[in-house]
């Protein structure tokens, strides 16, 4: 393991004012999206939509350190034949990939999740970083949300098991030379307030550092891609801005050592402007051992393909919605985001 390389790479994903798309949706999730703006998935208009993103100039160059893929994207060539990754290098930002294989039900769990694609990852890793992947993403999924019948969620076995696999993946990933995003997702769905995602994720943070302790992961090598600590979406009263911003600091400061270059966090259903607030306020508490920013997937996305919608003569307007998120998500990654910016541009 070259730990100089990885590291490099690792303060270049968090480097200041910038942050990382995830445009690493599976053919499933895209479909979901373009469907709820009437738009069918196939192979070239889910190009056609990643291709517009990636020539935002100004954004990629200004606000994005690096785009997560999915595997049919980093293979994928532009409508003019030039490779996708080939796009996103030409603007300064980084190409990654998402290398888990999504979800199964974990026995013995009911309502729980285990994040598979362990098996022959090694080889996958040297296919990517051959296809000029520089980082992975594996995302382990933690529901929380009250079950209507039977025992309690989440278990420990859930807990144990998911960081297991993630400090497996994250081990792997650096022993290749790639560069892991290491995400464990406690779920927003529920109703539950802000302190009880605080306590699951506190417990979920605590075992994931040990267990990639125990894998021998280098932390200056990784970036962690959390969830923040926010109530459920269904929660009768959502906690605000500042308590949100407080209490993810209070939680990261507990758990996650300084070795770690940056935390990037997930938008994980907020709306985009709750998200960039969401940030900026952390960056504004200040004196932070890592660097605090973002890997939105939807809190990027939403607004641009909304103004897309599928049409040709909407690039141009879909790329300034995705410029105009990006630049405010810059802001909040310096602490300098101010909602007046949001108010002007609409
Ligand atoms: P969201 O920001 O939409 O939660 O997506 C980020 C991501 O990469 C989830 O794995």
């Amino acid at each position: 393991m070259n730990l100089a390389e990885l590291n490099k790479v690792a303060e270049a994903m968090v480097a200041p004012g910038r942050g990382i798309l995830a445009a690493d949706e599976s053919s499933g999730t895209i479909k979901k999206r373009f469907d709820s703006i009437g738009v069918e998935s196939t192979a070239d208009s889910r190009r056609d939509y990643r291709e517009l993103l990636f020539r935002s100039t100004e954004a990629m160059s200004k606000c994005i350190s690096g785009v997560i893929l999915y595997d049919e994207t980093i293979r994928q060539n532009a409508k003019d034949g030039t490779p996708l990754v080939k796009l996103i290098e030409k603007a300064g930002s980084l190409p990654g990939i998402k290398v888990d294989k999504g979800t199964k039900p974990l026995p013995f769990c009911p309502g729980e999740l285990i994040t598979e694609g362990l098996d022959g990852l090694r080889e996958r890793l040297v296919e990517y970083r051959g296809l000029g992947a520089k980082f992975a993403k594996w995302r382990a999924v933690i529901d929380i949300a009250r079950p209507e019948s039977g025992p309690p969620i989440p278990t420990y076995t859930a807990i144990m098991t998911n960081a297991h696999a993630l400090a497996r993946y994250a081990a792997l990933c650096q022993d290749e030379g790639i560069v892991p995003i290491v995400e464990p997702e406690v779920l927003m769905d529920g109703d539950h307030d802000a302190d009880r995602c605080y306590t699951v994720t506190e417990l979920l943070l605590k075992i994931v550092f040990e267990q990639l302790y125990f894998q021998k992961v280098a932390l200056e090598g990784m970036v962690l891609k959390p969830n923040m600590v926010i109530s459920g979406k269904k929660a009768k009263q959502r906690a605000g801005v500042e308590e949100v911003a407080e209490k993810t600091v209070k939680l990261l400061k507990a758990c996650v050592p300084a070795a770690v270059p940056g935390i990037a966090f997930l938008s994980g259903g907020q709306s985009d402007e709750e998200a960039t607030a969401h940030l900026d306020a952390m960056n504004r508490i200040g004196n932070l051992p890592w660097k605090l920013t973002f890997s939105y997937g939807r809190a990027l996305q939403a607004a641009p393909q909304k103004a897309w919608s599928g049409k040709s003569e909407n690039v141009a307007a879909a790329q300034r919605a995705f410029t105009h998120r990006a630049m405010m998500n810059s802001l909040a990654a310096k602490g300098q985001w101010k909602q007046d910016l949001e108010k002007k541009a609409a």
